[in-house]
Parts: structure tokens; sequence; C-alpha cells
């Protein structure tokens, strides 16, 4: 079976075909971040605009990657939630309405479920049963999945998701929208021995988080500091707080994360959401994942930030177990990834 996949749930537009034999034939993401960079953040409104100018030309040229027609899609797959109310009902839109007149099935996808399933599209994929870490701009999840659709909410985070901290502690610290990748890069450079930020809710038992806490802790620390220290000195403080901040979070995570494994037993454990692009912590997981004798999985990097390879294969998942959305379609702004229908 050949899926169409578009993901148009906030600010990157992706496209893609995946085929079942094949693997991956196609794809193509288009980034917004131009487009936001002057507002500090996604404008909701403007996001769709652009999706509604994007989508259909991508998915020709998509076409065009793949050599094939339309009649090569056997079915599509679109991002039905979470996310952007507007920025959805242009994927579903779009994707429900291709699939009427291709007269082919087609199935809204759950944008987490995406991410958790996108390590699949590797070569060497994970195996059921796994623990998942979800990091992106708008979740922090540990989840216990047991097999496609099959997931029990271990924890989640109790205010800001890991990537927002990252965003909003580069924000305040007058780095360029997104912030969070750029805050990696900057940490990169940084002295991890300078400050020692505090490793939210680790000292309790569970598995939730939180980083709301963190995030003004780094705040605090910039504005005391860099009173204090020269204007030849500013780039340096700000490398130092980014490191600080980077191995706060990613120790937290790392440290749930071994928590979750041997609550559950499992041996494997995946990482994906926008987040998991973050070398420390794929490094970091990948050391305790070993160290507890077992394995870590993650997608290549371009298939952890938003993507429409991951929402053709997650559809994949569920239409070839015989799933599919009726001729009505909407958008799930807020949709509880616990609540999916087994397959
Ligand atoms: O999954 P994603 O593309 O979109 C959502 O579903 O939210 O995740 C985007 C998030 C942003 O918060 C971004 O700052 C963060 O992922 N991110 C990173 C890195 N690359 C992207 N955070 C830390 N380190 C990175 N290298
Ligand atoms: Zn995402």
């Amino acid at each position: 079976m050949r899926v169409l996949g578009i993901e148009t749930s906030c600010d990157e537009t992706g496209v893609a075909i995946y085929d079942s034999e094949k693997g991956l034939m196609a794809h193509a993401v288009h980034s917004q971040t131009a487009l936001h960079a002057e507002f500090g953040g996604v404008v909701p409104e403007l996001a769709s605009r652009d999706h509604v100018r994007k989508t259909l030309p991508m998915i020709r040229g998509v076409l065009a990657q793949a050599e094939l027609g339309v009649d090569g899609i056997d079915a599509l797959a679109y991002t039905a939630g979470p996310g952007l109310v507007g920025a959805l009902l242009v994927g579903t839109a779009v994707g429900r309405s291709l699939a009427w007149a291709w007269g082919v099935p087609s199935i809204g996808v759950h944008h987490m479920e995406g991410h958790l399933l996108a390590p699949m599209l590797e070569e060497e994929g994970p195996d059921f049963p796994f623990v998942a870490l979800l990091v992106s701009g708008g979740h922090t999840q540990l989840v216990e999945v047991q097999a496609v659709g099959h997931y029990r909410m271990l924890g989640e985070s109790v205010d800001d998701a890991a990537g927002e901290a990252f965003d909003k502690t580069a924000k305040m610290m007058g780095l360029p929208y997104p912030g969070g990748a750029e805050l990696a890069r900057l940490a990169m450079e940084g002295d991890p021995s300078r400050f020692r930020f505090p490793r939210p809710m680790t000292d309790r038992p569970g598995l939730d988080f939180s980083f709301s806490g963190l995030k003004t802790f780094a705040l605090n620390t910039y504005r005391t500091e860099s009173k204090s220290v020269s204007d030849a000195s500013q780039p340096q403080l700000k490398a130092d707080i980014a490191r600080a901040f980077e191995d706060a979070v990613v120790d937290t995570l790392m440290i749930k994360c071994r928590r979750a494994v041997r609550e559950t037993g499992f041996k494997t454990l995946v990482l994906a959401g926008g987040v998991s692009a973050n070398r420390r912590l794929r490094a970091r997981i990948k050391e305790i994942m070993e160290n507890e004798g077992g394995k870590a999985f993650y997608p290549r990097a371009e298939f952890c930030t938003d993507n429409g390879a991951m929402i053709a294969y997650a559809g994949w998942q569920r239409l070839r177990a015989g799933q599919a959305d009726g001729l009505t379609f909407g958008a799930r702004p807020r949709w509880p990834m616990d609540s999916l229908p087994h397959i």
C-alpha cells in the first residue's frame, strides 16, 4: 500500500509518500521559520495561510519525486490533531478532499503518534513493547507502548514542554526564533562547571516533569550575572547559561527515562519529537540504555522535527488494520493520545 502523508499541525508543511514494500519513496518539508521570525513565535493565522499556499504544490512535488501519478496513491493520511486548529484544517481538508476525488480511503493521524512511530522508518527500528519519551514543542510525555494504539501515559509535563522551555530560555537571552536548536548550538561552547541548575521533580517519586521553574532559574541567573560581567564577556555568559540549562533538561529527562525503564522492565526506549534532535540528549539516552542492558532508538535528525513521513507511516499502520475516516473531517486541537483506538 502506498500512502501519501500530509502534516500541517504547526509551522512546518510536510508531505511524503510511504510504500509498505519499498519504504519511504519521497518526502519534502517546508519550514515557516522565516515567516514567523520577526514575531518571535508562531502566528497561527500566518501559519494557516502558508499551509494553504504550500500543501498542493508540495503534493505535486513528491508525486514527481516518486515518479507517480495520482493513480499510484492507495490512501491518504493527514495530521488531524493536536495542534493549531486553522493549520490542522488545511491538511485535513486537502487530504480528505483528495481522497474523495481519487476514490481512496483516508485517515486522520494523531501528531504525537506520528512522532512516536517515526523511529520505525529507520532500517533498524524498535520492536514492541517499549517506553517512549516524546519531547516536542508542545508535549513532554513518557508512554508505555505495547503496540500501535496501546498507549499508557506514565508521566507528562505539568507545565511547559521541554521544547517550549528551550524556546523561551533562548528568547529571553535574545537568541533568534526558533530558539531551541540555537540554544543547543550555543551550549556547545559553554563551560559546564560555571553554573549548576536544578533537576526539577527528580527528588520525589513519579514520572511527571516540570520545566517552567528551570526556565525562570535561567532567566534570574541571566539577569543577575549579566549586570556584573563586561560586554565582551556577555556571549560567554549566554553560552554557559545555555550549557547549564541543557545539562539540567537532559539530566532530568535521563533520570525519568531510567526510572520508567526500571518500573516497566522494558529494555527498549524510543526517543522522538523535535527535542530528540538534541545531540547531548541522544548521547545520554543511548548511554543509560546501554547501562541498563537495553537499547535506545531515535529517528534520523530530519524526522525528529515535524515531517510528512511520520504521518504517512502512522497512517499506514492504521489503514492496513482496516481503519479509515468517513466523509466528514475535523481538526482536534486537543486530543489525548491514550484515547486512540487499538489496532
Ligand atoms: O516536534 P516539533 O518539530 O514540533 C512540535 O510538535 O512541537 O518540535 C519542535 C521543538 C521546538 O521547541 C524546538 O525548539 C525543539 O523542538 N528543538 C530542539 C532542538 N531542535 C529542535 N530542542 C533542543 N535541541 C535541539 N537540537
Ligand atoms: Zn511535532
